[in-house]
């Protein structure tokens, strides 16, 4: 028994072994434990592979999960190892309060502790809901065990009255026209029914698409992956070679930060560009690279965005679907286009570099919706980072969904303290606004009571809406969906509730915003400034127990990401 036990040594059942002072009795207990459902000695015996995945009744996304966790299974045991999956948090984009980013990090902590806790020797990451894949990444990352993402894919679209629909800008196109009068309630009720008609992640590039075309550009995930549909029977196939190559990692010395470094990063980067992607997808890039040691560095992000053409034509900014982008050649057709812009030498999970997969791609595109490097949608990328004495650590604008008309513009600000207050006299008729001032929200950042809402995306006041204004300057501390559009300057840091600057704005204040100049200044004096500072009361917050006391406690600004500082890679 002993010579079996040794052969064991410190691999599958044996890694990690629960601590009763007796190694022996340890792994003869847990192989006992784990005989109770039902293996046999030779499938204990092979090294394992974990399927890390957010499957629930509370994510729409995931669905489709049992039928993948099977097909990454087959994967698994073709290629002589053990598949054990094991449930994690799931994060339901629309079913959190107050928001899904709040529970990322929690996410995070529960996929590396288990993977760290449990015993495997390389893991899938199973995940695809907005902040799933980041919070896996992140995980995974810490763990530093061998990992492998597996997204779940994107929903399908469908038809309403013979107009293509998908979740989620047309679920905000729609919601806009009916505060605007141009849909019936019943009109409403139909087309709520219909966004959403599939399993997999929002059909369009919002934050779950952009993620997973990061996860293949940064090259952990295979070529091509990305954007297979989620009901398509070659995702199945892809989790089945998921699952093999999980097993090929086993004992290879692997782990994510092999994969992740400041090059794949800065690949990363230029493809959301070149999407003209999610603006969550800089947080999330930011608390990745944190877990590894490395920077997200906003002016850096700049001089990407300044060189790098959005060549992708998707909604929201565009007109087409993610599986349009599949059927057009997805990400490698992209990285193909933007070869001379990225680290060609980038490793990947699959053994090949970021180059090779290049090399290999099948060269058909439709240029409808991948253009070609000489044929741009925008000559440069979608997002930038403005700073100002509102915003000394960086403010987010989309330009590719913004309207340019706004980008060099002084305007009245019209200031809201609060979501409270914003929801209570946004559609008031009597509200001082015109289209020319700009709607400021305070107190949404990651430190406020909302953690950081997808409430960047603020609605025109019902008045304006109504006499047909469907743009207006916004600025924020919040977040918004990767699926909105707008003139909308966001994740103002640090935010209103950790006291930055955002919070001494005040109504009939001037702001100036210079998309040209990559600024967002508030037109009152220094003096002025400090002498609202030193006014200000800031909110005593009550007490706070558990995952709302650690939150309150540790999350950094949206320029370290939103992760938690004691998350963050120790310094060496
Ligand atoms: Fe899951 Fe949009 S709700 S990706």
């Amino acid at each position: 028994m002993c010579d079996d036990n040794d052969a064991y040594e410190n691999k599958g059942l044996s890694k990690g072994l629960t601590n009763y002072g007796d190694r022996s009795f340890s792994i003869y207990l847990r192989r006992s434990f784990a005989s109770s459902m039902g293996y046999s000695r030779q499938m204990l015996d092979r090294p394992i592979v974990g399927i890390a995945h957010s499957a629930s009744g509370f994510n729409n996304c995931h669905r489709h999960f049992p039928e993948m966790i099977d097909a990454v299974k087959r994967g698994v045991l073709a290629a002589g190892a053990l598949p054990i999956e094991f449930p994690t948090i799931s994060l339901g984009e629309v079913f959190l309060s107050p928001t899904s980013l709040k529970f990322r990090n929690l996410m995070s902590m529960d996929v590396e502790e288990m993977i760290r806790a449990q015993p495997m020797d390389s893991v899938v990451l199973l995940g695809g809901c907005d902040k799933t894949v980041p919070a896996q990444l992140m995980g995974a990352a810490s763990a530093g065990r061998p990992s492998i993402q597996l997204v779940a894919g994107p929903m399908g679209t469908s038809r309403h009255k013979g107009e293509r629909l998908g979740a989620c800008t047309d679920c905000r196109r729609f919601w806009q026209r009916y505060r605007a009068g141009d849909v019936d309630d019943q009109g409403i009720d139909e087309v709520e029914k219909r966004l959403a008609s599939t399993s997999g992640t929002c059909a369009v590039m919002g934050t779950a698409s952009t993620m997973a075309s990061i996860a293949e550009a940064i090259g952990m995930m295979p070529a091509g992956s990305a954007t297979i549909p989620a009901v398509d029977a070659d995702r199945l196939r892809l989790a089945e070679e998921t699952g093999r190559i999980a097993a090929s990692l086993i004992g290879s010395g692997v782990t994510p930060k092999e994969i992740i470094t400041e090059q794949a990063l800065e690949n990363g980067v230029r493809i959301l560009m070149a999407l003209g992607g999610s603006t969550n997808a800089i947080i999330h890039l930011a608390a990745i690279a944190g877990r590894l040691g490395l920077k997200l560095d906003l002016k850096k992000m700049n001089e990407i965005s300044n060189n790098t053409p959005v060549l992708v034509d998707l909604k929201p900014t565009g007109t087409a679907y993610m599986e349009d982008l599949h059927a057009a050649g997805g990400i490698p057709a992209l990285m193909r286009e933007l070869r001379h812009l990225l680290h060609l030498d980038c490793a990947t999970i699959t053994g090949e570099t970021i180059g090779d997969r290049i090399e290999a791609a099948d060269d058909w595109v439709d240029r409808n919706v991948i253009h070609s490097i000489d044929d741009p949608i925008r000559e440069n990328g979608g997002l930038l980072a403005l700073f100002g004495n509102i915003a000394p650590r960086g403010a987010i604008i989309k330009r590719s969904a913004a309207d340019p008309k706004l980008f060099e513009k002084t305007g009245r600000a019209v200031v809201f303290t609060s979501l409270q207050d914003l929801a209570a006299r946004i559609d008031d008729p009597n509200l001082d606004v015109t289209a020319d001032d700009f709607l400021v929200l305070q107190n949404a950042g990651p430190l406020s009571d909302s953690a950081m809402p997808e409430a960047g995306y603020i609605p025109i006041p019902a008045k304006l809406a109504r006499s047909g204004v469907k743009d207006m300057v916004r600025i924020s501390d919040a977040r918004m969906s990767g699926t909105a559009f707008g003139t909308i300057i966001l994740h103002v840091a640090p935010d209103t509730a950790s006291g930055g600057p955002i919070g001494l704005v005040r109504n009939g204040d001037m702001i100036a915003i210079s998309v040209k100049d990559r600024s967002i200044r508030l037109l009152v004096s220094d003096q002025e400034l400090q002498a609202r500072r030193a006014d200000r009361i800031m909110e005593e917050r009550p007490a706070m127990r558990g995952y709302d006391m650690l939150y309150r406690d540790h999350v950094l600004q949206a320029d370290e990401g939103c992760d938690f500082d004691f998350l963050r890679q120790i310094a060496d």
